[in-house]
């Protein structure tokens, strides 16, 4: 067993150099005594939709929030479809679920584990009232490929930006765009280990839409619009507290600056783990990822997994089971090799250790490790 201890996540160290930043953020609520949206959460949603480049901001309580309120403003309801991913955290899925709404899986692209945007015209009915992206471990749907499919039908968008503050899509020319902007809602997780991590929970919605801005406002608190304790319909308590406001934008100021670290570690592991029998995140020229998780594709994914283990290298599984094979979904009907792409990735992908305080020397032994675990075989 080695000494060596190279863990999936470290938010210690990045806790480490920001502690008095952070504290003097959560004095200054104390202090305030000012503990649920407020000036912290205002400045925040200011900050955050600058970043993007969006107009709008809604801060929240968590990313699963964002999405159903986001499916609740477009007027999305029972007897309706959503077209989304297999292969995901299962809260997209969820938040369609939570709205009566069926979700309504195409597959995803193996090289890139995203949505196969070449199947999405085929899923699309009269019923289909939204197309739920996911941009996963970060890496960018392509953004300016869906819209143009979303355009075509005239069905809204909503991508699920959870893992991905900070990718971004080529747009005309040498412009970039980040994701979250491109459909009419972009939502957004601050799970603390994600990109952009609260202390906490936390999650927000972005859009250029005055009306769906309006409606989101009013969702997350009791739909109180104007006057407190008048209520025009009936919303939800997915309010953001001021302490994950405060928290937040400390964090945001380097976001920037992470991303690119995470970008940088990234482009370390495809050089280092070139020519070896495994399958490395694709690079597209028009796509530049965020980098949430660095995912590696081989058959012998057990193998690997204890290999680097037995090294002290922590790696992780996201996700072992496509979601609608989950128990959760079983009664939709779906069955072994409906998703074929999906299944694939599910029981071949492994998350290496990626983040912005992860050393060098560290990802070089991370690729010996997966060399010498090649060698062996
Ligand atoms: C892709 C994706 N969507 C949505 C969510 C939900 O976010 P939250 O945990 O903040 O509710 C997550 C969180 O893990 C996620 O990874």
């Amino acid at each position: 067993m080695s000494t060596t201890r190279i863990p999936f996540v470290d938010l210690q160290a990045q806790y480490r150099p920001i502690r008095d930043e952070i504290r003097q953020a959560l004095d200054r609520v104390l202090d305030s005594t000012n503990f649920i949206l407020g000036e912290e959460v205002a400045r925040f949603e200011r900050d955050f939709a600058e970043y993007l480049g969006a107009k709008h901001c809604v801060a929240l309580n968590s990313g699963t929030s964002a999405l159903h309120l986001a499916l609740i403003a477009l007027g999305v309801k029972e007897g309706d479809e959503v077209i989304t991913t297999p292969h995901s955290f299962i809260a997209p899925a969820e938040a369609i679920s939570y709205t009566g709404a069926r979700p309504v899986f195409v597959d995803i692209e193996t090289a890139t584990f995203n949505l196969d945007i070449s199947k999405i015209r085929a899923a699309i009915t009269r019923k289909t009232k939204a197309i739920m992206p996911v941009h996963l471990y970060g890496q960018p749907v392509d953004m300016v490929r869906l819209m143009e499919v979303a355009r075509e039908y005239c069905v809204p968008v909503i991508e699920d930006a959870a893992q991905a503050h900070g990718a971004e899509c080529l747009i005309k020319g040498d412009r970039w765009k980040k994701v979250g902007t491109f459909g009419d809602i972009g939502c957004f997780s601050f799970y603390p280990t994600k990109n952009l991590g609260a202390c906490g929970e936390g999650g927000a919605v972005v859009t250029d839409s005055q009306i769906i801005f309006e409606k989101i406002r009013t969702l997350r608190n009791h739909g109180q619009k104007d006057r407190r304790y008048y209520h025009p319909f009936i919303g939800y308590n997915y309010r953001m507290t001021a302490f994950q406001g405060a928290v937040l934008g400390v964090k945001l100021k380097r976001l920037d600056a992470w991303v690119a670290a995470r970008r940088s570690r990234a482009a370390l592991y495809d050089e280092g783990l070139r020519d070896l029998p495994l399958k490395i995140p694709k690079r597209a020229e028009n796509l530049r990822g965020a980098y949430h998780q660095y995912v590696v594709r081989t058959e012998d994914r057990e193998g690997l997994m204890k290999y680097l283990g037995e090294r002290g290298i922590e790696t992780g599984v996201y996700y072992p089971l496509p979601i609608p094979l989950q128990d959760a979904y079983r009664h939709m009907g779906y069955k072994k090799g409906d998703f074929p792409s999906a299944e694939t990735c599910a029981k071949e992908c492994l998350s290496l250790p990626i983040y912005p305080e992860l050393a060098e020397s560290d990802i070089r032994y991370v690729c010996s490790g997966i060399r010498d675990w090649a060698r062996s075989k």
